[in-house]
């Protein structure tokens, strides 16, 4: 069904791995729209409770946008190039389920974006996030200097974004641009481990959270407004209804 990425789907968590490894999972125009189509599928399917992003091999989550693809390309082509990205980034972003970034290696450019577009990013020890794209001649296209603004702050984004120097997990995490860093071996394991944890929650809660924290940087809203009405609207909902009785009867949950 698809060229350039794999899915598999097993215990409610979709997996979505880019299957470019001889091009370090570079991120083609193809690709990000099958990536968009993976994410976008599964977001009416209740039995799918999470999503794993990840690159294949040992090497590289993604390492950058595919420079042979868009070399030639015009002003117009680029900027078409960079909403259509946008596009695929939002989705994963506004994604009801919740989507890790297991980052298996470089994160470079559109990599960097990509695993950023996600909920939350989880490292390999051998991960490496950069933003080279000032070595182009281009700034990023793909969210990358607002992105790791909210995640990283000003000044240290603006460094990564100007020395083009690529930093390694530990910074990653010192810099809360990752949340974990694990041994390769476990990073895929941890994935699961967390979503299994998010499976015993209330789905709808976890998507009004990912709506509220989304509308804290997005431009026309705010956020505050959006969680009182997300706050509100779960009183209608199965999931209030079953979460509050299994309290009351000291009983778990079962969503
Ligand atoms: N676009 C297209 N092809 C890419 C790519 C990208 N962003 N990143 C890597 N590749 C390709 C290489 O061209 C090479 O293909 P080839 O074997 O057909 O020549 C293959 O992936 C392996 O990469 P290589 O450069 O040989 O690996 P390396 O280990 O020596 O270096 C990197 C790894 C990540 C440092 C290097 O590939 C690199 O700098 N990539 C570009 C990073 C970048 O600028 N990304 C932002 C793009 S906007």
């Amino acid at each position: 069904m698809y060229q350039n990425i794999l899915t598999e789907t097993e215990n409610g968590v979709l997996t979505i791995t880019i299957n470019r490894e001889s091009k370090l999972n570079a991120l083609n125009i193809l690709t990000l729209q099958e990536i968009k189509s993976a994410v976008l599928d599964v977001q009416e399917k209740a039995e799918i409770r999470g999503i794993i992003l990840t690159g294949a091999g040992a090497k590289a989550f993604a390492a950058g946008a595919d420079i042979s693809e868009f070399a030639n390309f015009s002003v117009e082509q680029g900027t078409k190039m960079s909403a259509d990205g946008h596009s695929v980034m939002n989705a994963i972003e506004q994604s009801k389920k919740p989507v890790i970034a297991a980052v298996n290696g470089f994160a470079l450019g559109g990599g960097c974006e990509l695993a950023m577009a996600c909920h939350f990013r989880l490292a390999s020890e051998n991960a490496k996030f950069g933003q080279p794209e000032v070595n182009l001649g281009v700034p990023p296209g793909y969210g990358g200097t607002q992105r790791l603004v909210q995640l990283i702050g000003k000044g240290k984004a603006l460094q990564m974004l100007l020395t083009a120097d690529a930093i390694g997990a530990h910074e990653a995490l010192e810099y809360g641009l990752v949340s974990e860093v694990l041994p390769m071996e476990d990073l895929i394991p941890r994935c699961i481990e967390v979503l299994n944890k998010l499976k015993t929650k209330s789905p709808l809660a976890i998507a009004a959270v990912i709506s509220c924290v989304n509308d804290c940087f997005a431009e026309g809203k705010n956020g505050f407004e959006t969680e009182i009405n997300a706050f509100g609207h779960a009183f209608g909902t199965i999931d209030f209804k079953e979460g509050t009785d299994a309290f009351l009867n000291k009983r778990k949950p079962n969503y």
